[in-house]
């Protein structure tokens, strides 16, 4: 089913719980009693377009309009990349390094696992705690001067200077794979953690991190398909542009 903007908004919800949090990053929150994603959003100033594909990619895997999602300005792209950054590090590292410490409060016969086991998702907060901050700090900035450059009609000397020290091809080179270390992180629990007094706080856990592994990978497949293939086209562009 695709989601239009004449549905209900609570409706987006009752499909699927897990869309409260993407809801969240365009600033909408709970509390919308029967009015449709239009008016919510035309309350809220969010760009439809935008939220819908985005709405639509994150509850069916199958739908990937990368093409249209390419239309979308640089900013209104890479202002949601932000949020969900923000998402992660402000809620979900936060709620599994809560279960993580209740675990080795509450368990006696296993803590010295517990705690490798903090040691290792620390190590994982770091990782993706500087992934982010790269992006923040250098990706978005450049990707978000090439639209201005690309948008203008005589093209700034400065960004001939930008995009010889950087490129989308190196970021592209550069990104890694942030979901897979949370993968082994599971597989630390599934397969090798002897099961802790506590059972439903392990599996609480698990759930956790499965959640947070497909939001990253959701979140990637837009850097990688959408932002990437976006900025590549417009460098094209600009460089042609300046060799005339
Ligand atoms: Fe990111
Ligand atoms: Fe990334």
């Amino acid at each position: 089913m695709i989601i239009t903007k004449n549905i209900k908004m609570a409706d987006v919800i009752h499909l699927n719980y897990h869309t409260l949090s993407v809801l969240n990053r365009f600033n909408i929150y709970l509390g919308f009693g029967d009015k449709t994603i239009e008016e919510v959003c035309n309350d809220k100033n969010v760009d439809i377009n935008f939220f819908l594909e985005i709405v639509n990619t994150f509850v069916d895997k199958e739908y990937f309009p990368k093409k249209q999602l390419q239309t979308f300005s640089v900013s209104l792209i890479t202002d949601y990349l932000k949020k969900t950054h923000q998402f992660y590090h402000e809620v979900k590292v936060p709620e599994i390094e809560s279960l993580i410490n209740e675990m080795i409060e509450t368990c006696y016969t296993q803590k010295e696992n517990i705690v490798l086991l903090k040691k290792f998702f620390n190590e994982y907060k770091q990782e993706l705690l500087n992934h982010t901050q790269r992006e923040e700090e250098v990706v978005y900035p450049y990707t978000l001067s090439i639209e201005k450059a690309y948008n203008q009609e005589k093209i700034d000397s400065s960004v001939v200077d930008l995009m010889k020290n950087y490129s989308i091809n190196i970021f592209k080179t550069e990104h890694d794979d942030i979901e897979e270390k949370l993968y082994d992180l599971k597989n630390i629990l599934i397969k090798y953690l002897p099961q802790p007094k506590n059972v439903q706080l392990c599996n609480k856990l698990i759930h956790e991190l499965f959640i947070l592994e497909q939001d990253l990978n959701d979140h990637s497949v837009i850097e990688d398909k959408v932002l990437v293939p976006k900025i590549r086209a417009m460098e094209k562009h600009i460089t042609k542009k300046l060799s005339k």
